[in-house]
């Protein structure tokens, strides 16, 4: 009978030749690629003989080569355990890690596009595991109404007999579309009617299938400087050239972009809340963009991620609103007003571009989820997610309020925050002789999420700066946990 160690354990296939060398190999090969996980411990020797049918001689000899080299110790009357300690330098991860793009994209014969993302990937990876204070990008998740949400998903999987055997349309879900359509028409001024709204997981895949369907390899593209990571990277993944283009007082600097990156098919730009640093359009750069695109042809992807959070001042109405000519493609996301994990989003996308990025959706994933749709039409529907904006938006102001407080009381000697009327992230410029790293090794010391400025610049950014995502804390965890960094951080 297999023991509860024995059920986890990793199928491991014996190579052809002597069997305890093979065995060793292959335990030893499971330790270093974190198959076997430091502390867990093996099956015994029986079990283990009886899983591999291999003598119990030959797994005792295995077992002996791993205790003498230390990558398994003993524990009296406990059994065997993979060492806590395995030396760094022969665990498999850092080899990747340290090895070239184009070594790896050799090696494993991939699209080269993807594999030149992977340095940044194991970056972000590495510094995006368990924190959960001052993340960039996540919503008042503590405010969200949990039992209303769990009851509207109730109701609508009881009215779904009818649904549930049905092919929708691949746009989505038309009661849901249509809620949108009008929401978005009176609240942030788009002109559309219910054709031109697509349903998508979230922003990353609106900016995906704009790729896919608008684009090809070495096509040009601009996008703001300091800019989306995600949506940087999703375009250099097909192997699209991105040019990054600056910002100052009025917005992103559109005359550089007629003047030095005309080729470009497709400008990304989030108008209202430039990413990350938060500055707004003007009006006259909006009406010289959007006469620029529609003299020329170009696509404008307007990524309105943030416009729901807007502090004091009304919102401003979307460059769609304004697009006489159909050149903008706009996205929607649901991810920071509901939660994170809540991947749905929309796209109001130009009359002209209706069936192909319907097409890229149909043979991206068919259609995006038909429960969730349903209930979230019935929570725009109803009012509910109107009300849940507006709440939204009083606890945001405060939690912004206390995270700036708090930083000027505490860490004044550290950053100047810089205030702004919207979003859910400051940023903070930092003061000598910090450097972003030295600050953040320091953040993620004790938990904290803070993200360093050059995470989202392609070029060196002129001034260092850290950003902390405020909204998903109340103004005490706030205050508190910028006391306790205060406390704890030295320069270096
Ligand atoms: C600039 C920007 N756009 C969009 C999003 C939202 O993406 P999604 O809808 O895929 O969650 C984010 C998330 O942090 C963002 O920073």
């Amino acid at each position: 009978m297999a023991t509860a160690a024995s059920a986890y354990f990793p199928h491991l296939i014996l190579p052809k030749g002597v069997i305890k060398e093979g065995l060793y190999s292959v335990l030893r090969d499971a330790i270093l690629d974190g198959r076997l996980a430091s502390g867990t411990k093996l099956p015994s020797s029986r079990v283990l003989a009886e899983m591999m049918s291999i003598s119990r001689n030959s797994v005792l000899a295995a077992m002996d080569r791993l205790l003498d080299e230390g990558y398994v110790v003993t524990k009296p009357s406990s059994g065997t355990y993979v060492a806590e300690l395995i030396p760094d330098q022969l665990i498999s991860i850092p080899e990747i890690a340290t090895k070239s793009a184009s070594d790896i994209c050799h090696k494993l014969n991939i699209n080269p596009h993807i594999a030149n993302l992977l340095p940044a990937w194991q970056k972000q990876n590495v510094s995006g595991q368990g924190e959960k204070i001052f993340h960039v990008g996540v919503g008042c998740t503590d405010l969200f109404p949990h039992s209303l949400w769990g009851k509207l998903l109730g109701r609508a999987w009881r009215q779904s007999h009818q649904q549930l055997g049905q092919f929708h349309d691949c746009r989505g879900y038309l009661p849901l579309r249509q809620a949108i359509c009008d929401y978005v028409r009176s609240t942030r001024g788009l002109k559309c009617d219910v054709q031109q709204i697509l349903i998508v997981n979230g922003t990353q895949q609106a900016i995906h299938l704009a790729a896919y369907a608008l684009l090809q390899p070495l096509d040009q593209i601009c996008l703001d400087e300091p800019g989306y990571d995600a949506a940087l990277n999703i375009f250099r993944s097909f192997g699209i050239q991105v040019h990054p283009v600056s910002s100052d007082h009025e917005g992103m600097k559109i005359a550089e972009i007629i003047q030095h990156y005309s080729k470009s098919k497709l400008i990304y730009t989030a108008p209202s809340h430039q990413f990350p640093l938060g500055g707004t359009l003007s009006l006259s750069r909006r009406l010289a963009l959007l006469e620029w695109a529609a003299s020329q042809q170009k696509w404008i992807f307007e990524d309105d991620y943030n416009s729901e959070f807007r502090y004091g001042t009304h919102p401003i109405q979307a460059l769609q609103g304004l697009d006489q000519q159909q050149r903008v493609i706009y996205s929607g996301t649901f991810s920071k007003m509901m939660f994170p994990e809540f991947r749905l989003g929309f796209m109001v996308v130009p009359e002209s571009l209706i069936e192909i990025l319907s097409l890229a959706k149909y043979y991206t994933d068919t259609r995006s989820a038909y429960l969730e749709q349903a209930a979230l039409a019935l929570f725009i529907k109803e009012g509910h997610y109107a009300r849940h904006v507006r709440k939204v938006r009083k606890a945001c102001q405060e939690r912004q309020q206390a995270l700036i407080a708090a930083i000027q009381q505490f860490l004044a000697d550290v950053l100047t925050v810089q205030p702004t009327d919207s979003g859910i992230h400051v940023i903070c410029w930092l003061k000598a002789p910090w450097t972003e790293q030295s600050f953040i090794d320091q953040c993620l010391a004790i938990n904290l999420a803070v993200q360093p400025l050059s995470r989202y610049c392609q070029q060196p950014y002129e001034k260092a700066a850290v950003l902390f995502g405020y909204a998903a804390h109340t103004p005490d965890e706030i205050n508190m946990n910028i006391q306790k960094l205060a406390q704890q951080i030295k320069p270096t």
